[in-house]
C-alpha cells in the first residue's frame, strides 16, 4: 500500500545514513526487481540506512544484521509495526503479537498447519495441479499468474479451512484487490466482504462445530479464557492474507525464472529428485516478503543509534541476496547444497506456514514439468515486477 508520504527526518539520525529509498517506487522494470533493491541497497550505501519516504522507517538488509534483529523480539517489536495507514490498520495475531503471548497464538494454529497434518493434503494438492495444468490442453500459451498461480493456493487454502469452494472467484478477488492490489480503495471494497463471510463461517461452526481450522480455534484457550469471535476472525484473516498470495508469488517468479532457463527445466526434468533444492534455491533468489519492526525502546544496533517509536524495514529479499553470504547471489545455482535463505524469515515469527508453501511449490514444479513441454516468455513480454514489502509479478505471459 503506497504511503508515499515523506517526512522529516528526526534528529537521531545522522545525515551520512539518510537515502531517499521508497520501497515501493523502487525500480520495477526488468530484468528484476530483487536484483535492482539488492544492487541499491548492496552497492555503497551503508549497510543500515534511514529513508524520509513512506512515513520514514531504516532499511537493515544484510543477512548477518537481519537474523540478529528478527531474534530480539525485546527490542524490534511485531506490535503496530504495519505499513497500513492507521485508518486500515487490523490485527493479526500471532504475527503482530511480541512474547510471551506470541508463541500463546502460534501454538494455536500448529493444531492444523504443522506439517504431519498437512501430509494428507498432499493428493489434494496434487489433484489440483493436475487438473489446472490439464486445463492447458491444446493450447499453445496462458497468462501463468491469473490463471494457475493465483487459482492453485487460493483452492488450496480453502480446502485446509474447510471453506466455501463454490466461492472460488470470490476468494481469489478478495485476495488480489486485499493483499496484492497496493489500491487502497479496492482494500476498503473488499475487506469487509471477507470479515462478513468469516461472520458466517464462525457463526455456522459455533452452531456445528467440526475438525476443520475455525471449530479448533473456536474451541481453543489462551490463559484459561476461550478465543472470542473477534480473534478467530483477526486470525482467519491473517491465514488466508498470509497464505494465498505468498504461495502466487513464489509460483510466478519460480516460473518467470524457469520461462528463462531452459536448460534448468531440462535439468530438472532429467533428475527430479533435484526439484526440492531447486524450489529452495528459487526461493532465496527470488525471495520477495520485507517485515516491518518497531523499536521497542533506544538501542545502539550495529553502530546505529535507533531511537524508541522508530519503524525498521527487514529486507529479507536483500538478506538472502547478500554477496557477503552467499557468494555470486544473482545466480540460481543447484549445487550450492544446502541454501540457507530468509524467505520465509527466522526466529519466533518465522513462517509458519513454509511446509504447506513448500507442499504446494514442490508438486506443482514436478507436475508441470512432467507434463508441459519447455516453456518460454511469449515473444516481446518482459514480466513487469511490483516493489513494496511483498514483491510480485504483475503478470506472466509464458508460451510452449
Ligand atoms: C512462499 C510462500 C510464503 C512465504 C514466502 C511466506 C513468508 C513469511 C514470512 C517472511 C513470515 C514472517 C513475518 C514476520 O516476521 O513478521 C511469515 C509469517 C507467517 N506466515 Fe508465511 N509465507 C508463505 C506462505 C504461508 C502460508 C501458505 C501460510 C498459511 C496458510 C502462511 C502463514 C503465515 C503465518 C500465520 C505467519 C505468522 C507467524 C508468526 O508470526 O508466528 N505463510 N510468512
Amino acid at each position: 500500500m503506497a504511503i508515499a508520504l515523506k517526512t522529516t527526518v528526526p534528529d537521531h539520525v545522522p545525515p551520512h545514513l539518510v537515502v531517499e529509498y521508497d520501497v515501493w517506487s523502487e525500480p520495477t522494470n526488468p530484468p528484476d526487481v530483487q536484483f535492482a533493491m539488492v544492487n541499491r541497497l548492496h552497492a555503497g550505501l551503508p549497510d543500515i540506512i534511514y529513508t524520509p519516504c513512506n512515513g520514514g522507517h531504516w532499511i537493515v538488509s544484510r543477512m548477518d544484521h537481519v537474523t540478529k534483529l528478527v531474534r530480539d523480539t525485546e527490542v524490534f517489536s511485531s506490535a503496530s509495526s504495519s505499513a497500513m495507514p492507521p485508518s486500515l490498520e487490523f490485527r493479526l495475531p500471532p504475527q503482530d503479537l511480541d512474547p510471551p503471548a506470541h508463541i500463546k497464538y502460534r501454538k494455536l494454529l500448529l493444531q492444523f498447519l504443522a506439517p504431519k497434518d498437512l501430509s494428507k493434503q498432499a493428493p489434494h494438492v496434487l489433484a489440483l495441479c493436475t487438473r489446472l495444468i490439464d486445463g492447458l490442453a491444446g493450447r499453445n500459451g496462458c497468462e501463468f499468474k491469473s490463471e494457475i498461480a493465483v487459482q492453485l493456493p487460493v483452492s488450496i487454502f480453502l480446502a485446509v479451512m474447510d471453506w466455501d469452494v463454490s466461492r472460488l472467484r470470490e476468494f481469489v478477488g478478495w485476495t488480489i484487490d486485499i493483499i496484492s492490489s497496493n489500491d487502497l480503495a479496492r482494500v476498503q471494497a473488499s475487506l469487509p466482504k471477507l470479515r462478513a463471510y468469516l461472520d458466517g463461517e464462525i457463526e455456522r461452526r459455533r452452531a456445528s462445530p467440526g475438525d476443520d481450522p475455525i471449530s479448533l480455534l473456536l474451541a481453543s484457550e489462551v490463559d484459561g479464557v476461550p478465543l472470542s469471535d473477534k480473534r478467530v476472525q483477526e486470525i482467519a484473516t491473517l491465514l488466508f492474507t498470509a497464505g494465498t498470495d505468498t504461495v502466487t508469488n513464489a509460483l510466478t517468479f519460480a516460473m518467470s525464472h524457469l520461462a528463462k532457463d531452459v536448460a534448468l527445466q531440462q535439468r530438472l526434468r532429467a533428475h527430479p529428485d533435484e526439484i526440492d533444492g531447486a524450489v529452495e534455491e528459487l526461493l532465496r533468489r527470488y525471495s520477495f516478503v520485507n517485515v516491518y519492526r518497531r523499536v521497542a525502546r533506544d538501542v545502539l544496533f550495529e553502530g546505529v543509534q535507533m531511537r524508541a517509536g522508530d519503524r525498521v524495514l527487514v529486507s529479507l529479499a536483500a538478506a538472502s541476496n547478500d554477496a557477503r553470504w552467499v557468494e555470486n547471489p544473482n545466480h540460481v545455482d543447484l549445487s550450492r547444497g544446502r541454501c540457507q535463505h530468509v524467505a520465509f524469515n527466522t526466529g519466533p515469527h518465522a513462517c509458519i506456514g513454509a511446509p504447506l508453501a513448500r507442499l504446494e511449490l514442490r508438486i506443482f514444479l514436478a507436475e508441470w514439468l512432467k507434463r508441459m513441454p519447455d516453456i518460454r516468455l511469449a515473444d516481446g513480454f518482459a514480466p513487469n515486477q511490483r516493489g513494496g514489502a511483498v514483491m510480485g509479478v504483475e503478470s506472466l505471459e509464458i508460451r510452449w
